[in-house]
C-alpha cells in the first residue's frame, strides 16, 4: 500500500490502558466525564425511542438544531450538530485547510486541534500558554497571511483556565476577515468569572468568521452518545454541510440531546457538584503541599513532578488520571472531578503515592 507520509507519521490515539493491577474497580478520573451520570430525562428519551432505531435519523437534526437555536436566540440556520464536538474539529480542518496552511493554537491545549491539523498536512503554529492560560496577544502576533484557523479553548482543557471578555474583544478586532476563529466552549457551563466572554451577540450581529463549539459530553453527561454542536454564521454552517457525513448524529443522540437540553435541573445539579468538587480537591491538593491551577471546569490540573510516574502509581492505587507531558505540560497531571466519595478516596491515594 502507498500510505500518505504525513499521516503515517502521526501518533496514533492511545486509549486509556486496559484495567490491570490490584483492583478491578478502577476509578476513571481521566476523561472529564460527568460523575453524576447522564440526564435522567435523556435516558428516558433514549428508552422511548429505542424501538425506532431500524430507521435512519433525521439527516438535518432539525428538531435539535431548532431547540439549540432557541436556547440562545439564534435560528436553526446558525446551528450544526455532530458526532461529538471532536468531529466538528475534523470537519473544520477538512473544510478550511490545504497543505501548508497555518493553524494557530496554544501549546498546552486540547490535542485534537494539533492532530487534525497535521492530518491535513497543514502547519500547526503552537503558542506557549502564559500562566497556564491562552496568551491571546502572542496568538494574534502569530497570525500570518497563511493562517486559516485559530483555535481557542475557553475554558482551556487541560489547564482549566479562561480568557475574559476584554481580551477576546481585542482578538476579534485584530483577526483578518479570512481567518476563522474557532472558540471551543466544551466547558462553558462550568465557567465562573463574571467577565467570561459571551460571543453569541457577534453571531446575532452577523459576524462571518467565528464559530463556537459546544458539547453534550460534559455537563449533560452524554459522552458515550457522541453529540456536539456549533453556533456560527448561516453561510459557514451551510459550507460545513458539504463535508458533514449525512447521518453523523444518530437517532438516539438526537432525542437524548433534546431531552438533556430541556433538563436544566441536571445542568444545575452537575454544576453545583463541580463547584463542590473543586473546593474539595483544591484544598486537598493544597494540604499535600501542591499548588493546583485555579480551574473553571470539571477537572483540575496540578504540578506533581514526574507526571508519568505519579500517574502509574495512582493506577496501582485504582485511579486513572491524565499525565500532561504529552500535552506539552511536563510535570502536570489532570484530575477529572469524581463523586464526593471518589474525590476523597483520590486525595488519600495521592497522599500515599507522594509520601513514598
Ligand atoms: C476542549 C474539548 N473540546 C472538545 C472535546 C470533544 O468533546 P466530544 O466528546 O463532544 O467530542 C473535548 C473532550 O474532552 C474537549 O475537552
Amino acid at each position: 500500500m502507498r500510505f500518505k507520509t504525513h499521516i503515517q507519521n502521526l501518533p496514533a490515539y492511545k486509549p486509556t490502558k486496559l484495567i490491570t493491577g490490584p483492583t478491578t474497580d478502577l476509578i476513571k478520573l481521566s476523561s472529564n466525564e460527568n460523575p453524576l451520570g447522564p440526564s435522567p430525562k435523556a435516558v428516558a428519551a433514549i428508552q422511548a425511542a429505542a424501538a425506532q432505531i431500524h430507521r435512519y435519523p433525521d439527516a438535518s437534526s432539525m428538531a435539535l438544531r431548532q431547540a439549540l437555536a432557541e436556547h440562545v436566540g439564534l435560528t436553526a440556520a446558525h446551528v450544526t450538530c455532530s458526532n461529538g464536538s471532536d468531529e466538528l474539529i475534523l470537519l473544520l480542518c477538512l473544510a478550511f485547510l490545504e497543505a501548508g496552511d497555518e493553524v494557530v493554537m496554544a501549546e498546552g491545549t486540547f490535542i485534537s486541534y494539533l492532530l487534525r491539523t497535521l492530518e491535513l498536512a497543514a502547519q500547526p503554529v503552537r503558542v506557549p500558554l502564559q500562566h497556564y492560560t491562552h496568551h491571546l496577544a502572542a496568538m494574534a502576533n502569530a497570525i500570518t497571511p497563511r493562517t486559516r484557523l485559530l483555535f481557542l479553548c475557553n475554558p482551556n482543557n487541560p489547564t482549566g483556565t479562561t480568557n475574559g471578555a476584554a481580551e477576546l474583544a481585542q482578538l476579534l478586532e485584530v483577526i483578518p476577515d479570512d481567518l476563522l476563529l474557532v472558540v471551543d466552549e466544551a466547558y462553558i457551563e462550568f465557567a465562573l468569572r463574571p467577565d467570561y466572554p459571551d460571543l453569541l451577540p457577534h453571531l446575532r450581529d452577523g459576524r462571518p468568521n467565528l464559530i463556537l463549539l459546544r458539547t453534550f459530553a460534559k455537563i449533560h453527561g452524554l459522552a458515550g452518545l457522541r453529540l456536539g454542536y456549533a453556533y456560527s454564521h448561516p453561510d459557514l454552517i451551510a459550507y460545513l454541510e458539504r463535508v458533514r457525513p449525512t447521518f453523523n448524529v444518530n437517532l438516539l443522540a438526537q432525542v437524548a440531546g433534546l431531552a438533556a437540553l430541556a433538563d436544566q435541573e441536571h445542568v444545575v445539579r452537575s454544576r453545583d457538584h463541580a463547584n463542590a468538587s473543586r473546593t474539595t480537591l483544591t484544598s486537598g491538593l493544597e494540604a499535600l503541599g501542591l499548588t493546583p491551577i485555579a480551574s473553571e471546569t470539571n477537572f483540575i490540573a496540578v504540578h506533581v513532578g514526574d507526571d508519568a510516574a505519579v500517574s502509574d502509581a495512582l493506577r496501582q492505587q485504582g485511579f486513572t488520571i491524565t499525565p500532561l507531558s504529552g500535552w506539552g505540560l511536563p510535570g502536570l497531571i489532570r484530575i477529572s472531578f469524581g463523586t464526593d466519595e471518589q474525590n476523597h478516596a483520590f486525595l488519600k491515594a495521592l497522599r500515599t503515592v507522594l509520601s513514598r
